[in-house]
């Protein structure tokens, strides 16, 4: 059998994203009731390459492997020949020779597919300059968690038409609910992967009138990793895209805000909106680790019923 690679949310189809999503819940209830007692990673890898900074992905990715009876292995460029020229085609052929799988933080979206070419393990996208579809698969769990079906729902993605919002975007094709993108102009996402989700996905401009009677609202920081060059003409251009309680108001009464966080508090949310019942982030975060090892169990044995 071909070799699974997660390097967007397109790279399953959504009969197993479900899947996912919902053993990743059961996973999580397991965790709680029993403690770390399901172990099905005796011996096996993980090789994590970060050639960004990470908190969150770092941390459930190796407390997932702790959790599952595995060993997961922290590779940076700085150590490692990778950077000091050696072809990630020649890094993957290795790594693939020693590790049962393999998660890849990196700034080439082109790279990454071009390492997961060559990688004959399993290959997982933890971030890239064009998606970040780990994070959504713990987003979509947590509103499915707190809400239930997300199908037929109205997200809105307001700020900057980054990796998140790709995923976003992915992620209201593959799990069938609305999304209402809404950026300045010039930060818009990458009109191919906005047209390929068809109606579902419509762009706007004004964010007091995307959220209207909106289910979720979510935001990300305005200058991602690589761009802090130009935190100072983001901060211009992304006047008024703050998400603030008045503007959750706009909202259904029951709606929800998730963030990836890292969050800048004062720039793209309010100081407080954090401690607002609706933002449920910190739920959010801890379901990185839940809904990872799920998607580990999945990529190394399949789906499993127990
Ligand atoms: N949300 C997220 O990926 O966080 P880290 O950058 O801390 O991993
Ligand atoms: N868009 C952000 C997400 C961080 C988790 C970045 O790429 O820096």
């Amino acid at each position: 059998m071909a070799t699974r690679h997660f390097l967007t949310l397109l790279d399953l189809s959504p009969e197993e994203l479900h899947y996912l999503i919902q053993r990743a819940i059961t996973i999580k209830n397991r965790l709680r009731a029993q403690g770390p007692t399901y172990a099905p990673f005796s011996n096996r890898t993980l090789a994590m390459i970060f050639e960004k900074s990470s908190t969150r992905t770092r941390v459930s990715f190796e407390t997932a492997m702790a959790h599952f009876g595995g060993h997961a292995l922290f590779l940076s460029p700085r150590d490692t020949q990778l950077g000091r020229g050696e072809p990630i085609e020649d890094t993957a052929r290795v790594l693939s020779e020693m590790v049962d799988i393999v998660m890849i933080r990196t700034f080439s979206h082109a790279g990454l597919e071009t390492y997961a070419g060559a990688s004959s393990v399993p290959v997982i996208n933890a971030l890239s300059d064009d998606y970040h579809p780990c994070q959504l698969l713990a987003d979509v769990m947590t509103w499915t968690e707190l809400r239930g079906s997300v199908r037929g729902r109205t997200a809105v993605w307001i700020g900057d038409g980054n990796n998140m919002c790709h995923s976003w975007i992915n992620a209201a094709r593959q799990f069938d609910f609305q999304l209402r993108v809404c950026c300045p102009e010039g930060y818009e996402p990458r009109q191919e992967i906005l047209e390929a989700a068809g109606d579902r996905v419509t762009l706007l401009h004004d964010p007091a009138q995307a959220v209207v009677d909106a289910d979720l609202v979510t935001t990300d920081v305005w200058a991602s990793m690589g761009q802090e060059e130009e935190q100072a003409r983001r901060e211009a251009d992304f006047t008024g895209f703050q998400v603030t309680e008045a503007l959750l108001d706009s909202a259904k009464a029951d709606a929800l805000f998730l963030h990836c966080l890292p969050a800048h508090r004062g720039e793209e949310i309010s100081e407080t909106l954090l401690d607002d019942p609706r933002a449920v982030v910190w739920q959010e975060a801890g379901n990185r680790l839940h809904a990872q090892k799920a998607l580990i169990e999945f990529l190394l044995l399949g789906r499993v019923d127990h």
